[in-house]
């Protein structure tokens, strides 16, 4: 079977990565969640004061940074998924946390910011054989990719897991912070002027509201048979 490029989009803690890691792994391909880049960069904004204290980011500081910084994938042994590194540090953990989530729909709003992280998608992913989750990935990073999926769920679902994920690895959560956070990226993600998230109009729609994972898991392996023998038919 040929490799394909499987581009998942939608809106933020639905799920997307959790089914696109699955199926990466089901199936041999490269995942590659290009939301962690995204927040990459803002960690390092916010460590080096390129975002000050009062919010206002440094644009000029920034784009001078921006070429420097490397951002890689590096598979953990323990959890089988990739970790994100920033400049060779492991900084998977850290660009979890409230801090990064609640800045990073502004530092992914700036055009320059997306035009260079876009190269290195679309680098990442030239040789096919990826799942890569985002809010462009179909419309922009991949728009010839084989698949395109858009994930949806209701805001008060996706808080809730994000919630309860925050509350497992013993950080301190606040549902209702959460909530304001989720309804407002969904909101820069959509109005802000570059690539805002939308379906691409070739993508299929999965509402995961009343879904479980393993339903969603199974939904999207049917999806990728059926691209790929597509693809394979076209082909051939
Ligand atoms: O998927 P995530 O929640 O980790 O993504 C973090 C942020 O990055 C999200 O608020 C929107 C932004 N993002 C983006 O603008 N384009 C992408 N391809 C991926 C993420």
């Amino acid at each position: 079977m040929k490799r394909i490029t499987i581009a998942i989009d939608g809106f933020s803690s639905c799920g997307k990565s959790t089914m696109a890691k699955s199926l990466a792994r089901k199936i041999g391909y490269t995942y590659i969640d290009s939301g962690a880049m995204y927040r990459a960069v803002t960690l390092y904004c916010l460590d080096k004061g390129i975002i000050a204290p009062d919010g206002n980011i440094d644009e000029t500081r920034l784009r001078d940074c921006l070429g420097k910084l490397y951002i890689s994938f590096i598979p953990n042994r323990l959890t089988g998924s990739p970790d994100t590194y920033l400049d060779g540090v492991n900084v998977e953990e850290d660009i979890r946390q409230m801090r990064v989530s609640s800045q990073v729909s502004r530092i992914s709003a700036i055009p320059f910011v997306r035009e260079a992280l876009v190269r290195q998608q679309q680098s990442m992913g030239k040789n096919k054989g990826v799942v890569m989750d985002g809010r462009d990935i179909g419309t922009t990073v991949f728009p010839d990719a084989e698949l395109k999926i858009f994930v949806t769920a209701d805001a008060q679902t996706r808080a809730m897991r994000r919630y309860n994920e925050l509350k497992a690895k013993g950080d301190k959560a606040n549902f209702d912070d959460i909530l304001h956070n989720v309804i407002e990226r969904d909101r820069i993600d959509q109005t802000r002027k570059v690539s805002p998230l939308r379906k691409a109009d070739d993508a299929i729609t999965l509402d995961n509201s009343n879904m479980s994972v393993k339903q969603q898991d199974e939904w999207l392996i049917e999806q990728y048979r059926k691209a790929a023998a597509e693809d394979n038919d076209r082909k051939d």
